[in-house]
């Protein structure tokens, strides 16, 4: 079993709506990695990323991304820097990747004042500019279709990743 879609991208780019978008459209299961380290771990991201920091939650990210690929099927979201880790990206291979991509402003928009973020802490702008240039080229290197999410709504962004998959 494998997830019929997995969806990357960065924080804004509307990977867990979609993701709810594309599952109800298909009648499939839907699964967020972000979801799964809280709810195996029964605390917030916040609070893993303050208690332990990051290098330990991208170890339990890798680990939920690991499992959900190798036993989801349905529909998958990764959490935004899940792409980082090269042991991922290896997994990933194979898979049916969709990069739902953001503009900078789009982003800054939709993530507000970054509650619940902690990348995001201190400078919301400046951090999601320094993680686009980061990261963008990552999301292309994994994904076999790019999606534009700015100026769209989630259903016109389900639509399309529907209509390149069938
Ligand atoms: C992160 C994105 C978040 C979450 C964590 C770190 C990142 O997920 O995994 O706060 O590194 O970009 P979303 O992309 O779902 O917000």
């Amino acid at each position: 079993m494998a997830p019929r879609v997995v969806l990357v991208g960065p924080m804004g780019a509307g990977k867990t709506t979609v993701a709810g978008l594309l599952g109800e459209a298909w009648d499939l299961p839907v699964r967020d990695t972000d979801a799964d380290v809280e709810a195996a771990e029964g605390r917030t991201i916040s609070d893993i990323f303050v208690d332990d920091g990051e290098a330990h939650f991208r170890t339990l990210e890798a680990k939920a991304v690991a499992d959900a690929l190798a036993s989801h099927d349905g529909v998958l979201a990764l959490g935004g820097g899940a792409v980082l880790d090269p042991a991922t990206r290896a997994l990933l291979e194979g898979h049916e990747v969709v990069f739902l991509r953001v503009g900078l402003s789009e982003a800054v928009k939709r993530v507000g004042l970054g509650a619940g973020r902690p990348l995001l802490l201190g400078g919301v702008r400046a951090r999601i500019k320094a993680l686009l240039d980061e990261r963008t080229p990552v999301y292309e290197s994994v994904a076999a279709h790019v999606v534009e999410t700015d100026a769209r709504s989630p259903e016109d962004v389900a639509a399309e990743v529907r209509e390149r998959l069938s």
